[in-house]
């Protein structure tokens, strides 16, 4: 069944096995389920709802997957989707699925230059997109976007594009279709490719700690049981169950507890267009009082922003259908989590902090709701099968409990990520170098006097930003890019909703000389939204002589994250720098903020 020499990253589950993702999260229901609802859509404007039924998403699907054939489309081929959330993304990915194409979802909040990189990257041949998204009442412009990724990229053969608004959009003859005008000349059956359980299922793009962000490819068989078995127990799935998970589906978060977790069960599912605050902050429990949800799942950063709100907003709402109270992203304060217990689910439902990443496919540490004692800010225990260990920075391996180091995993589990497309070399060495014969997740841990795990944050050159992961130096490099810019280094620092903000170090060229600290900042903020997406966008940008910097050229990021914060006593040693001086200059520029 598992076949591996993790310590070199190379790790096979159930080689032999043959399956189709798309059968089992679809065909295989529709003996009994044909008619029950698989997802539920909720629009951004609260008064649009849809049921899609297991008959109608395998209709879809396989009318797309015959479109992409059509298109030429092949097992192994890459696909990009760059959707809202809306159903046209379940049935993309679906479609791929069934037809054996590898998909690539790229969050739709990200920029053109993400999203050329990314296809350029995976060499997709077909992107699928629309006109416009809808979100908070905003339209985004997807198309234009698309546009002005793809040009010029020949590997592109195809942009499918979804209607989601009346908008008009230009259409690039011979390139661009719309998606609902192909799949209306297709037929609803479409034979499912039969796949190894090794065959790539789909590529998601994330920030490491180090250069662009990275594509972990994900298999058939291991992901498919991974997410379904730990959707089920985490969730104490049972039928007739109405679940939603609030993420989107360009995360990790949305593939497997959106998608293919929750459809693999026959689960209904909600897929969730909105914000938390549009058209106000009730809208969550709205939700949950008018389709009677059981189980939700959402972020810490979004806990954190509607406890700010009030208690009003969520005691509006009818919550007695909820049973279940889910985080996950980021570490969550005990605080917000005893307002999401006491306030949303009212005493009555466990919070099932769940800790994993976009490499793990799954949760790994998570409570058993009803079976595990809760402490709020903790994510508990291992899920079973995984192993655990904290590692101090030399990799012993450290015993016992009440202590505190690196988070590793000792042993293979079938939900994790089996390479970095195009570059295994980089994936043996971001996560099984480092401590051999481990996973290393990038995360520090404590565990505490009983053994339970307290995830502290990223321990490498990774920020978390409102549980969005965003890598130091494609913030630098995009900030370096800038004509206004000479040289940059970024930093996390707290923040009381966001968990972690970005602050921003940079070293002005001549040019930003006559402009004043709110323009340079405005320009600089504007360039790193435009340039990766609106969440990479520093909270603020401090101008400084010089960096500081060891000999050998390092920066020294230690010594900017205490000044970020004001603590300018509590350096450690500065005699390694080139300059020392430096230092006293950059507390100086600080100082100035107030
Ligand atoms: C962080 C998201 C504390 C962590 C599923 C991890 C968490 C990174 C938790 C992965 C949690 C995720 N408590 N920290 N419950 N869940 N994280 O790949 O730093 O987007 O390494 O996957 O988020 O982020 P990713």
């Amino acid at each position: 069944m598992l076949e591996a020499e993790f310590h070199d990253g190379e790790v096979t589950w159930f080689q032999g096995g043959m399956l189709n993702v798309a059968f089992n999260c679809l065909d295989r229901h529709l003996p009994e389920k044909a008619e029950d609802t698989a997802i539920i859509w909720e629009a951004d404007e609260p008064s649009e709802s849809r049921h899609i039924t297991y008959r109608e998403l395998k209709w879809e699907a396989a009318r797309l997957g015959n479109v992409l054939k059509n298109l030429g489309v092949r097992k192994g081929d890459r696909v990009i989707i760059y959707l809202p959330m809306i159903p046209e993304l379940a049935y993309a990915m679906l479609a791929c699925a069934r037809i054996g194409a590898v998909h690539s979802v790229v969050f739709a909040g990200f920029s053109a230059t993400s999203l050329r990189d990314r296809v350029l990257d995976c060499g997709a041949t077909v992107v699928i997109t629309a006109n416009e998204g809808r979100r908070g009442g905003k339209a985004i412009p997807l198309k234009a976007i698309v546009d002005d990724a793809v040009t010029g990229i020949d590997s592109v053969k195809s942009v499918l594009v979804a209607k989601r608004t009346a908008t008009e959009v230009p259409m690039h003859f011979g390139r661009d279709i719309w998606l609902e005008e192909a799949m209306l000349n297709e037929r609803g059956t479409c034979p499912c490719e039969w796949m190894s359980a090794e065959d790539p299922l789909f590529i998601l793009y994330t920030s490491g700690s180090t250069g662009k962000p990275k594509g972990l490819l994900h298999t058939q068989a291991g992901y498919l049981l991974y997410a379904s078995l730990t959707h089920k127990i985490v969730f104490d799935y049972h039928p007739g169950d109405i679940y939603a998970c609030v993420a989107d589906v360009g995360w990790i978060t949305g593939h497997s507890y959106i998608i293919y977790g929750p459809l693999c069960n026959g689960a209904t599912t909600l897929m969730f267009e909105s914000t938390p605050l549009y058209p106000n902050p009730g809208r969550y429990w709205d939700l949950v009082e008018r389709h009677r949800v059981n189980s939700f799942y959402t972020s810490p950063t979004a806990i954190r922003s509607l406890a700010r709100e009030g208690n009003e907003w969520v005691k509006k709402y009818d919550r007695s259908s909820l049973r279940i109270l889910g985080t996950v992203g980021e570490p969550i304060n005990p605080e917000a989590w005893k307002w999401y217990f006491d306030v949303v689910g009212e005493g009555k439902c466990p919070v099932v902090d769940t800790w994993w990443q976009t490499e793990t496919g799954g949760i790994m540490v998570t409570p058993l709701p009803g079976v595990t004692a809760l402490k709020p800010g903790s994510a508990t225990l291992p899920f079973f099968g995984v192993s655990l260990s904290v590692t101090d920075e030399n990799g012993n391996c450290m015993q016992g409990n009440g202590i505190a180091g690196h988070l590793c995993i000792e042993r293979p589990w079938p939900g994790m990520a089996r390479t970095i497309h195009g570059d295994h070399k980089r994936f043996r060495e971001m996560y099984f170098v480092q401590y051999k014969g481990k996973y290393f997740t990038g995360d520090g841990c404590r565990r505490d006097e009983d053994g339970y795990y307290w995830i502290t944050g990223r321990v490498d050159d990774v920020i978390n930003v409102a549980g969005h992961r965003l890598g130091t130096a494609e913030i630098e490099s995009s900030l370096a890019g800038n004509h206004l810019v000479a040289e940059a280094a970024v930093v996390g620092i707290p923040h009381e909703i966001k968990g972690t903000a970005i602050f921003a170090f940079i070293v002005p060229q001549k040019e930003a000389e006559r402009m004043t600290r709110e323009e340079l900042m405005g320009a600089l903020k504007e360039h790193v939204r435009h340039d990766i997406s609106p969440i990479a966008s520093p909270e603020q940008v401090l101008s400084v002589p010089a960096l500081p910097k060891t000999r050998s050229g390092k920066i020294m990021r230690r010594i900017l994250s205490k000044i970020a914060v004001g603590n300018y006593t509590e350096l450690g040693n500065v005699t390694t720098l080139q300059d020392p001086a430096v230092v006293e200059q950059i507390i100086a520029e600080h100082k100035k903020l107030g």
